[in-house]
């Protein structure tokens, strides 16, 4: 066992960053490569990477001027005492506005209740200076009766408090503010909210480390190991932004450098056959094609008999082909028993998704589940993994003489959980 993990990490240094789909794409994909060095962190195929990311030092440094820190001030955090810059680059993640920030405002704009007297805890940033911007002022009653440059929080007039109460009192408003904001613009659309460093991070979502499948086998890449990365990235407002760990590793980290916090996390389950000479059938369109890289590879060096079919999709053969060459080898040299792609987004094609070459080759999968073979997936949660598993009851319904519900029997508790031979990595 390794003494590293999500607590403890070991420092890994990046050897490569790759782009593996077409310049003119419109999605960026990398291979992304680690060395493992003397960490002697080992990992067999199925297994996840944990990586721990940072935000980016430029969006920190903007945010620290936003909220007049100097970056130095000392706050305490769920990983003890910092400095405010460190914990908004390493402890919380400020890429993203989260709900439970917005709506721990309460207390700011609830203090400006009583009638007679408005606690101002804001002015507007344009007149700012230095030291505290916070301060009691007795106030006669009327909306003007300010003093220059400050604008009340929470009075019925101010624009803050009212997109403030349209946020809570509507969930839907609210995922639509944050999906595409973080707190600089929070800050900008309330410019009249000020914070000390302790409440700022009080309420702010705590950095979670990311899971990457991993895409190499370790018998064939000794001391590395590789990752098949979707890149997030999109322009929000007129900002380029994108996903914290994924521009991280695209963008931030550099290099040669060991400076990456990662740590393995195992599996239990999605694991090859022990008996090498079972057939397993893999699905895995986009970055689902991860772990079943690492697969055909540990079969190939393994010597095993079993027979191997793979169902790949991504959006275009020529733009987001991945892994082609090695995938064409491996057809050649007849380790990939069958390969089946399906393209969603081939002018003058019909979208084809995995699980229609599914259903196209219904007869013949039915005949190797028949037989006793492993059925993977890998890729996306949300939609393609239940339009596959649907597509599988209707194979195991249409070719293995199963009424629909003996079939959906068969492959969620028979396949599923006691003969553990249809095995999910989605996320
Ligand atoms: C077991 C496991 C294995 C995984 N394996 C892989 C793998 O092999 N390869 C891989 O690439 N990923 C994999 N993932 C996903 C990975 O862990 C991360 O979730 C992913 O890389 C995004 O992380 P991020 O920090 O870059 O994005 P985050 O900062 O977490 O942001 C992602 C969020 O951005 C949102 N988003 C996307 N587009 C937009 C937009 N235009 N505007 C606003 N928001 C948007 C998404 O909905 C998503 O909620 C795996 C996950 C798990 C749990
Ligand atoms: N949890 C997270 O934070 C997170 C972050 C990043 C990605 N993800 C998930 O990871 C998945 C993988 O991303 P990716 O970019 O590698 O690939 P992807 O988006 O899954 O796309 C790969 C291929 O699958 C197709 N597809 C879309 N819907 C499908 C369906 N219902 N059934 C079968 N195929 C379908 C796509 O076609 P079209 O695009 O042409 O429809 C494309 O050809 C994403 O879909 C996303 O859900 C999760």
């Amino acid at each position: 066992m390794s003494e590293y993990s999500s607590k403890n990490p070991y420092l890994g240094k990046m050897t490569e960053k790759r782009i593996i789909t077409h310049p003119d794409s419109t999605k960026e994909t990398r291979h992304i490569s680690f060395d493992l060095g003397k960490s002697g962190m080992k990992y067999k195929v199925g297994d996840a990477l944990g990586i721990i990311p940072q935000n980016p030092p430029e969006l920190v440094s903007d945010l620290l001027g936003l909220l007049n820190f100097n970056g130095d001030e000392e706050v305490e955090t769920h990983l003890g005492e910092t400095t405010i810059q460190e914990a908004l680059l390493n402890h919380y993640e400020v890429h993203r506005l989260c709900k439970k920030f917005i709506q721990g405002l309460e207390m700011k704009f609830s203090s400006s209740a009583p009638k007679v007297a408005v606690r101002l805890v804001g002015r507007s940033r344009s007149h700012v200076q230095t030291g505290d911007s916070t301060f009691d002022w007795d106030w006669s009653g009327q909306d003007d009766d300010f003093p220059e440059g400050f604008t009340p929080v929470g009075s019925a007039t101010d624009p803050a408090l009212n997109l403030w109460e349209s946020l809570v009192n509507d969930s839907e408003v609210m995922e639509d503010y944050i999906w595409s904001r973080d707190y600089i613009d929070l800050l900008s659309d309330m410019p009249n909210l000020s914070f000390s460093p302790q409440e700022f991070v009080s309420n702010l979502d705590r950095l979670k480390p990311r899971l990457y499948s991993i895409a190499s086998s370790p018998d064939v890449h000794p001391g590395q190991v590789e990752l098949t990365v979707g890149i997030v990235r999109y322009n929000h407002h007129g900002r380029d932004r994108g996903g914290l760990c994924t521009i991280y590793m695209a963008d931030l980290a550099e290099l040669g450098e060991q400076t990456i916090p990662m740590f393995m996390s195992p599996t239990r389950s999605f694991v090859l056959p022990k008996n090498d000479d079972t057939d397993i059938i893999m699905v895995g369109p986009g970055t689902g094609i991860a772990p079943f890289r690492a697969f055909l590879e540990q079969r190939e060096f393994d010597k095993a008999k079993g027979r191997n079919w793979f169902f790949f999709g991504e959006r275009t053969s020529t733009h987001e082909y991945l892994y082609e060459d090695e995938l064409n080898e491996w057809v050649e040299n007849g380790l990939l028993t069958k390969l089946d792609l399906a393209w969603s987004r081939m002018a003058d094609v019909p979208k084809t998704y995995v699980q229609d070459l599914m259903a196209q080759n219904g007869e013949e999968i039915w005949s190797w589940i028949d037989g006793g073979a492993y059925f993977y997936v890998c890729g996306d949660k949300n939609r393609m993994a239940k339009d596959v598993h649907n597509t599988l009851i209707k194979i195991v319904t249409d070719y293995g003489g199963y009424s629909s519900d003996d079939a959906k029997d068969f492959v969620e508790k028979r396949m599923m959980k006691e003969e553990k031979r249809y095995l999910r990595d989605v996320y």
